[in-house]
């Protein structure tokens, strides 16, 4: 007979027998959240011998890279790939058939104890299977050197993934600051990381033109460089006195730009780029003051301005030729299928004063200088459109009526977006009160100086880009949404950084997973475990306790 205590022990030794080999197995813990995750006991280990198995090895050159490159970092081990594997390994395979169940960017991950098979209908999915993969591992897996002593195993597990929508996006403003191209790989590739995959490019503002034109090189020698200021307020600095030296700032050149290009492409990004007008053009017309209503000569800002007249003019001919020939250089570089022209905050006091821009008004019997910015904007779409590509523009594009075949990216609120919805537009959602992430993230006074706002991370997670109001077809015209960084009051990488996370994790969850599925305790939860994968990478997120919050 045993007595009470012996069976309690019993109890507890069966307990612990039968929690224990679930306790073994890895808690599962990625972002953002799949669709559905079926997970079993038991681990794949990747260990000695392990290889890479992919069928048509040309289609994946890229994904297989990426998969190899990291094992190899962070592991030491040297996986093979081959065509056809025996024993442990990884597979990689494209089949038709299954766009119905993953889409176009979806995947499906099947890990058991003695493989892991990677299916999908497209590159994008593969690489998307592989950064879940990355995600199953320990987080050392991110790391740039061989850690020691890491017990390299992947949870059996089924998941079956795809996105929600198709425009997940990150904007990164290069004019108020510049930043060095070797962030722009970084950005690109925590943004992979998070399975964000459009990158607008906000190459131009009143503070910087930040890209190479080859057929006018003033841009880049006078509209990419400013006096320092950086001592002072933004909101304070004064232009540039004469005899000042400009050197403050820098560019990209073509080079680097189709290189940024090339690397964005193996991470399932494209690069959206921004040449604002009619207004944000103090640098370029700095550089050539011909194109403005005045002709004065101005110099590149080195801090704010309010309100933002310095337009192109719009009713000279010329005007419009050189905008043309720098966005016939700009679609040369980006296969992008939008260009961002911008459009946001013109005010057209320079406008109603000047001849040549009432002369259009009248010559083109337009109503005003809101039919005038149209006219603007849809004879710059007329001119992509010929070259095959599409215009977005942020919602002032909407104001004396919308281009024909424009997106709009609706910032000032989601009236913009219902809008263009509504009348059959494509729409990207990105309206501050959800996506300004310049926004303060916690009380000011816990902060580093920002913009204003107050954006805490859970009411990024909140969002939803689709307004209520809109039908189910009309739902379908929104794109996706998108997290913005103006960089007003960010001046490096590491500032950068810590606005962007976690706000962006939770940005990338609202693109990638429907609001049933959303939960922002499990967020929270998951988020400790991505917290050590930026800590591997190097990536200074903000942490935000409860008594910062208001
Ligand atoms: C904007 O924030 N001016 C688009
Ligand atoms: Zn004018």
């Amino acid at each position: 007979m045993m007595n009470l205590k012996n069976t309690i022990t019993t109890i507890a030794l069966i307990l612990c027998a039968l929690s224990c080999k679930k306790q073994s197995d890895p808690v599962i813990s990625i972002i953002p959240q799949p669709l559905k995750i079926e997970q079993s006991t038991g681990v794949f280990k990747l260990s000695r011998g392990i290889k890479i198995e992919v069928a048509d090895k040309s289609a994946l050159t890229d994904q297989v890279m990426f998969l190899k490159n990291r094992i190899q970092s962070a592991t030491g081990l040297d996986p093979e790939v081959v065509n056809k594997a025996r024993g442990k390994k990884i597979s990689l395979s494209i089949e038709q058939g299954l766009e119905g169940m993953l889409g176009l960017e979806g995947y499906s991950l099947t890990v058991t104890k003695k493989e892991v098979k990677i299916l999908a209908t497209s590159p994008a999915g593969i690489f998307y299977g592989i950064q879940t993969l990355f995600q199953l591992l320990p987080p050392e897996i991110y790391s740039d050197k061989v850690t020691e002593g890491i017990n390299w195993v992947i949870p059996v597990v089924r998941i079956t993934d795809k996105p929600r929508f198709a425009w997940r996006g990150y904007m990164l403003d290069v004019s108020r600051h510049f930043f060095p191209a070797s962030y722009i790989y970084q950005v690109m590739d925590y943004m992979a990381m998070h399975k964000l995959n459009t990158f607008h490019f906000h190459l131009v503002d009143d503070q910087g033109w930040r890209i190479e034109i080859k057929k006018y090189p003033r841009l880049t020698e006078i509209g990419a460089w400013r006096v320092n200021r950086e001592d002072q307020h933004w909101n304070k600095r004064e232009p540039q006195k004469p005899g000042e030296k400009a050197d403050y700032g820098g560019f990209y050149t073509q080079d680097e730009i189709r290189q940024f290009v090339s690397h964005a492409a193996k991470r399932n990004i494209v690069i959206v780029p921004e040449i604002e007008m009619p207004a944000h053009a103090t640098a370029p017309l700095a550089a050539y003051p011909e194109y403005s209503c005045t002709g004065d000569s101005l110099t590149v800002l080195p801090g704010g301005i309010w309100p933002c007249t310095n337009l192109y003019c719009a009713g000279k001919e010329e005007t419009f030729t050189f905008l043309e020939d720098v966005l016939t250089e700009v679609i040369e570089l980006f296969p992008s299928k939008y260009i961002h022209i911008g459009g946001d905050e013109a005010d057209k006091s320079h406008w109603i004063k000047c001849k040549a821009c009432q002369k259009r008004i009248k010559d083109e019997k337009l109503k005003d200088e809101k039919e005038l910015q149209s006219y603007f904007v849809q004879r710059i779409e007329k001119f992509v459109n010929a070259r095959g590509r599409q215009i977005i523009g942020w919602d002032e594009i909407l104001e004396g009526g919308l281009a024909q075949n424009a997106a709009v990216m609706s910032w000032r609120g989601t009236e913009g977006g219902i809008a263009s919805a509504k009348s059959g537009h494509p729409v990207v959602m990105t309206p501050t009160a959800y996506c300004y992430i310049d926004y303060y993230q916690a009380k000011p006074e816990t902060q580093p100086l920002a913009i204003g706002g107050y954006l805490p991370l859970e009411k990024v997670y909140s969002f939803d880009p689709v307004p209520a109001g809109l039908s189910e077809e009309e739902a379908k015209m929104v794109l996706g949404a998108q997290a913005n960084l103006w960089t007003e009051y960010i001046a490096d990488p590491a500032h950068a950084n810590y606005m962007t996370y976690p706000r962006l994790t939770a940005m990338s969850e609202v693109c990638w997973i429907s609001p049933v599925n959303k939960n922002f305790e499990d967020f929270s939860t998951r988020l400790v475990q991505q917290f050590k994968r930026y800590d591997v990478m190097g990536i200074k997120y903000a942490v935000v306790t409860k008594d910062q919050l208001k």
